[in-house]
């Protein structure tokens, strides 16, 4: 019998599948100094990916898949594993730090992928190596153009850190003057090992405050369940976006599930609990009774955590998830 409760149905529609946790940067707000790798046998399968993927679109209503990592480029059978998800009934997005694009961009196109959301921090080449603690910028630089000369939907990441970053807004802002990107403005997240600290995070308030005084800046709809609210600047092409998750939370309106690369389900990015899903798909086991019990454990805010804030902070590093980001995946 399918268990699609009314609550499941109203409530969860995008699920975030991250395929391997390796990544071929190491970006200090994602993947703490000292990081260990799954083992492969360990990782689900391309089959175990399909099937676990059309169980969530087919019997609980998902209509949106994201793939995600680590980097999902590092594992070699992606475009196999793009090519099953673009046969479901879905609207399909792939996240990247774009290091390898280049090799897989057409082979991803034409296996049916048309949206990529790509990180970029930084302008600077030399800013880029100390917060991904790895070269190879350029390639970045030029495996966007080339994601945007092949008609991919574009969005670019920029995780907005104080001190760090905060000074190129506006020249991601300007990106999108004559061209049609998507430029989102994340907001510093606390995950285990990345040294996160309140007043690091570049706010919400204080981003729209420095674009709106250089710029006419216009609201534009969100989907009600966006977890960017979107903006663009009068007349320009393009739009920009802020993920406001520390100042501005929007857990309430959140619609998204999450699956790690060893298959286990998580219920929201801060969640402390999972559900061991491969293990029981290994087994044979039933999984609606799992799926339906990590849905109704989904906690109101921010995985049960305190809100983000300067007198919270140290009740939020002590209450974190031990799993770092880059394993949770983007
Ligand atoms: N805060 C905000 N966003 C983060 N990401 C990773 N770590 C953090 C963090 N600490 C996001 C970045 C990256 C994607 C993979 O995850 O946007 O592009
Ligand atoms: Fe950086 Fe993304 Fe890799 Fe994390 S997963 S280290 S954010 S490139």
């Amino acid at each position: 019998m399918p268990l699609l409760t009314d609550r499941f149905a109203r409530t969860h529609r995008s699920l975030r599948i991250s395929i391997v946790d390796k990544c071929d940067l190491r970006c200090t707000y994602c993947m703490p100094e000292e990081q260990h790798f799954l083992h492969r046998d360990k990782l689900m399968t391309r089959g175990e990916i399909r099937t676990l993927a059309a169980l969530f679109v087919g019997e609980y209503g998902i209509t949106k898949v994201r793939l995600t990592g680590g980097e999902p480029l590092m594992r070699p059978d992606v475009v196999e594993i793009v090519r099953d998800m673009a046969a479901l009934p879905v609207k399909l997005g792939l996240s990247t730090n774009g290091m390898r694009l280049h090799l897989f961009a057409e082979k991803l196109k034409e296996a049916g992928l048309q949206h990529l959301n790509i990180s970029l921090d930084t302008f600077d080449a030399e800013r880029f190596r100390q917060l991904s603690r790895r070269d190879g910028h350029g390639r970045i630089l030029a495996n966007i153009e080339q994601a945007l000369e092949l008609g991919f939907h574009v969005k670019l990441n920029m995780v907005v850190m104080r001190g760090i970053n905060d000074d190129e807004l506006l020249r991601f802002v300007g990106l999108t003057q004559h061209r049609n990107v998507h430029v989102r403005f994340i907001e510093f997240m606390p995950f285990a090992g990345n040294k996160w600290g309140r007043e690091r995070v570049y706010t919400y308030a204080e981003m729209l405050g420095r674009i709106g005084s250089v710029h006419a800046v216009e609201k534009l709809d969100d989907d009600p369940h966006s977890t960017a609210k979107a903006y663009r600047v009068k007349g320009w092409k393009g739009t920009f976006a802020v993920i406001s998750t520390v100042t501005e939370p929007f857990c309430g309106s959140c619609d998204r599930l999450r699956l790690t690369a060893e298959g286990k389900m998580r219920n929201c990015l801060f969640a402390r609990e999972e559900t061991d899903l491969l293990t029981a798909l290994r087994n044979g086991d039933d999984l609606a009774p799992l799926v339906q019990a990590n849905v109704w454990a989904k906690h109101k805010m921010l995985g049960g955590l305190p809100a983000f804030q300067p007198d919270t902070q140290q009740e939020v590093l002590h209450g974190l998830s031990t799993r770092p980001m880059v394993s949770i995946g983007g």
